[in-house]
């Protein structure tokens, strides 16, 4: 009795063969007449079925719904191929170059931070994360700030209503990855920090930063020296200049800002480096005692460096991009140029 089962496969591979081959409208019509249509095969078989007996039923019914639905698919698709004007093989040239899929690309920020990893990595430096929402202990105390400096005030720095804030700074990392490890420690940190700005060209509600931090024995300014100008020099050429400037950070002590010579005119003045000749790039110091002890380390026994650099800043000077707002408008137009 599965003698029906195999006739209903012998129909379908024969209506499929001649829907496949069928050159016309009208040969396809046949084909549908014959097998689907009133007095076609499967209607008739649809009448054998009850003398069929029922431990079989399942297995034929089965067999001819598939069949049915097979035969109906190569109708359409042979009405389809002369639809689309003849043979499949003549609708598509195979000498045309094929259509990439987008793809989409690395985004200049993240590509920018991950070349600054990358070169502090090949100088010994570990590439770690941390939290963007931080605690007050983190962000401010535990770095050494006074209660009344002014990043602490809600005009600068986001808070939420249980009083943690959006890290204003990734100098927190250092905090976090020293309380968990004993010195030496040789980190940097790149990641995503928010402020109150109001967006202009030069500032935004969040940027990223690089923070880095180096915890040894003896460990002087020479040393913080000599790894930002490897630094510059990688970045940007083996002719950048870099200069440090004193300046204030509370957790460091001395604490410098260091410049570039202008990576645009090289030095002699313009536009961009406002005919100074010099690039601010961040801030940078020897690590102040009273962070080393907010995280249990003795200070007279280790010493250490930071610094912290804004990503776009660099991005923006290695790709001569001309307002920072461009690269948060995610433009394909703009993005594709990277
Ligand atoms: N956190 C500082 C800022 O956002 C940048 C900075 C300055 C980081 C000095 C440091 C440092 O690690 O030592 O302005």
């Amino acid at each position: 009795m599965s003698d029906i089962i195999a006739e209903i496969n012998r129909a379908v591979s024969e209506a499929e063969g001649r829907a496949a081959a069928a050159a016309a409208a009208a040969e396809i019509e046949a084909v549908r007449i014959d097998y689907l249509g009133r007095n076609g095969l499967f209607p008739a078989l649809s009448r054998r079925m009850g003398e069929i007996p029922p431990e079989l039923r399942r297995a034929a019914g089965g067999a001819f719904n598939a069949g049915r639905t097979r035969i109906q698919a190569a109708i359409e698709a042979a009405q389809q191929r002369l639809a689309s004007g003849g043979e499949e093989k003549d609708a598509i040239d195979l000498t045309l170059p094929g259509r990439r899929g987008a793809a989409g690309r690395i985004h200049p920020i993240s590509r920018t931070a991950e070349e600054c990893a990358e070169i502090f990595r090949r100088m010994g430096f570990i590439a770690v994360d941390g939290p963007e929402i931080e605690d007050i202990y983190h962000n401010f105390d535990a770095l050494n700030t006074p209660m009344d400096h002014p990043s602490r005030d809600p005009q600068d720095t986001f808070y939420f209503p249980d009083g943690r804030i959006l890290r204003s700074q990734t100098s927190p990392v250092q905090i976090r990855v020293m309380e968990t490890h004993t010195p030496p420690v040789r980190i940097v940190a790149p990641g995503r920090v928010f402020r109150r700005d109001t967006p202009d060209a030069t500032h935004g509600m969040n940027f990223h930063q690089i923070e880095g931090l180096y915890v040894d024995k003896n460990v002087s300014m020479a040393d913080l020296k000599s790894v930002l100008q490897r630094f510059a020099h990688e970045m940007f050429g083996p002719d950048v200049r870099i200069r440090l400037r004193p300046h204030f950070f509370p957790f460091t002590e001395p604490s410098v800002e260091y410049d570039f010579s202008c990576v645009v005119c090289g030095g002699k003045g313009c536009n961009v480096c406002k005919n100074s000749g010099w690039i601010e790039i961040a801030g940078a110091g020897m690590v102040d005692p009273a962070v080393f002890k907010a995280v249990g380390y003795d200070p007279a026994v280790w010493s250490g460096f930071a610094f912290g650099l804004g990503i776009e800043r660099l991005a923006m000077l290695r790709h001569r991009i001309p307002d920072l707002r461009l690269l948060y408008e995610n433009d394909v137009r703009f993005l594709r140029q990277f």
